[in-house]
């Protein structure tokens, strides 16, 4: 019988343990978030951070720009909210536009602000087994997913299937740091599935439905990241939910399994480096 990996209620449980540990704070932490353009996606991520953050007590400052916004300006203002000793955590939402460097970018945010970890700091703590000031929030996301149901990593083969810098990356060095034995897969990967069928653990943030129950070993876990919607508009993930389902130990649903871990971790992160920054 396959259990289902239930985001949206460790989410709950992370959510209410921060807000009575807020609640206790006579000074709130502030999480300030650059949104460039009008991707729609984007802006539902970040209604939904906005909406989570004042949930449980935490300030957040949106700051949204047009699209055709100069990068000069963006750096102004990140270079503002650097200095602003009210701003404890800062989000660049992402993608984005083509002109705006997003390396730029992220590169001038103080590391200790830096909530998703992004920056050339965190990012080589993190790869050479430090601890950054900030972890970014899917992989700890999903991390704290797979504590919360008990499941070893320790000597597993875990097969990463996406190599983007917000999700697959970081989670090789996330899953190294537990003993886990780490294959990672990309567009160039010859013969996916004969890689995929020798996981243990497969983790999937491709944004395409490419998993499917043949692709994997009996009993496997699987982790689906993707997010994207059909014809109809429906949401679904990069795995073939109800098919891989019959023969799979552990399963994340989408919606409802990393999605609400990557905001419970942000907001984590928000506390974490409002609480180093006093
Ligand atoms: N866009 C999609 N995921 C993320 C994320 O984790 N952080 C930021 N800043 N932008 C994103």
């Amino acid at each position: 019988m396959v259990t289902i990996l239930d985001g949206k209620k460790l989410r709950d449980k992370i959510l209410a343990e921060l807000k009575l540990k807020l609640d206790k704070m006579e000074k709130k932490p502030t999480l300030a978030v650059i949104l460039i353009g009008n991707n729609p996606a984007s802006w539902i991520y970040v209604e939904n951070k906005k909406r989570t953050a004042e949930s449980i007590g935490i300030n957040s400052i949106i700051l949204r720009y047009p699209k055709d916004v100069s990068e000069e300006e963006i750096l102004d203002k990140i270079h503002e909210l650097n200095k602003d000793d009210n701003v404890n955590a800062i989000l660049v939402q992402l993608p984005t536009p083509a002109h705006i460097s997003k390396e730029n970018i992220i590169n001038i945010i103080d590391p200790r602000k830096d909530v998703d970890g992004f920056t050339p700091y965190n990012t080589g703590k993190l790869f050479s087994g430090e601890k950054p000031f900030a972890y970014p929030c899917t992989p700890k996301g999903i991390m704290l997913l797979l504590d919360e149901y008990n499941i070893n990593i320790d000597g597993k083969h875990a097969v990463i299937v996406g190599r983007s810098n917000i999700v697959g990356k970081p989670l090789i060095q996330f899953l190294l740091n537990r003993n886990a034995t780490v294959t990672i897969c990309h567009s160039h990967t010859k013969n996916l599935a004969d890689i995929t069928k020798t996981a243990d653990i497969v983790i999937s943030a491709v944004g395409e439905k490419i998993i499917n129950e043949n692709m994997l070993k009996p009993n496997c876990i699987v982790i689906d990241v993707g997010i994207s919607k059909d014809a109809a508009g429906k949401i679904h993930g990069d795995v073939d939910f109800e098919n891989v389902s019959k023969i799979a130990s552990y399963i994340s649903p989408v919606p409802g399994g990393v999605g609400p871990m990557t905001i419970a971790s942000l907001m984590l992160n928000t506390v974490e480096l409002f609480e180093l920054n006093r």
